[in-house]
């Protein structure tokens, strides 16, 4: 297949790339600091603070699937850049009629109130006790404004007409890749904690091809 990836360098990006590259994909990364890039991509600069579209539609032009692993370095200084960036690859992809995307967004995120989702579940189906009433409440007060972004970024994808699906891991790890993670469609996984973030990207490049998962948002964890 031909792949974009999105924030190529970053932490999930990188294994988006290797995982991508060894299993043969004819991979386009996109990425800021593109010196970082392995040599054996094509490699297109964007900073998406200030996208540069026709960049980014050469980018994904042609494409199967892009899947995005952009977020801020920073959630607590950075936040709305994923809006931001996700806003431009949207239009990338409409002006070139790319449809398929994958992207990032966190676990917690699916109580966050939108105009578009005005009134949210107060908890998340998959979540027991602990994640109800200590790790998401923690969780939204140390990081709510890049929760607020990511919110925005969903129903971005939601508004796009696009063949999207939403990754919604809790907290990443940089452990080994199991391929033992769990996943459900539009809830949380019950007592998932932590997820690798390799585990992360070999499920954004294995739903690429499933059909039920369009226009989904999916739990995942380890
Ligand atoms: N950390 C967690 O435990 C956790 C849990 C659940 C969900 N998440 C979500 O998962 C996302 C991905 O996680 P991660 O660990 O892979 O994040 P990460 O390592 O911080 O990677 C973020 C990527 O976004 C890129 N980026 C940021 N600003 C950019 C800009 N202006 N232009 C172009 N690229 C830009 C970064 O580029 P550079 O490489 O150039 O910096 C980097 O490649 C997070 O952002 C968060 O929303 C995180």
């Amino acid at each position: 297949m031909k792949l974009t990836v999105i924030a190529a360098t970053g932490g999930i990006g990188r294994h988006l790339v290797a995982q991508a590259v060894a299993a043969g994909h004819d991979v386009t990364a996109v990425a800021r600091r593109p010196q970082e890039l392995p040599a054996d991509v094509r490699a297109v600069a964007v900073d998406l603070t200030r996208p540069d579209q026709p960049a980014l539609a050469s980018a994904v032009r042609g494409a199967d699937a892009v899947l995005s692993a952009l977020g801020p370095r920073n959630p607590r200084t950075d936040a709305g850049i994923t809006s931001r960036g996700t806003r431009a690859i949207i239009s990338a992809m409409q002006e070139t009629h790319t449809q398929r995307i994958i992207i990032v967004s966190a676990a917690p995120v699916g109580t966050v109130p939108v105009p578009g989702q005005p009134r949210p579940p107060r908890h998340d189906p998959g979540d027991g006790f602990f994640m109800r009433y200590l790790g998401t409440p923690l969780t939204h007060a140390l990081f709510g404004r890049h929760y607020a972004d990511l919110a925005v970024t969903e129903q971005l994808l939601r508004d796009s007409g696009l063949e999207w699906t939403i990754s919604r891991p809790p907290k990443l790890t940089d452990r080994p890749a199991t391929g033992q993670y769990r996943t459900a469609l539009n809830r949380n996984i019950r007592g998932g904690i932590t997820v690798p973030r390799a585990d992360v990207a070999h499920h954004m490049i294995a739903v690429i091809n499933q059909p039920d998962t369009i226009r989904q948002t999916i739990g995942i964890a380890s």
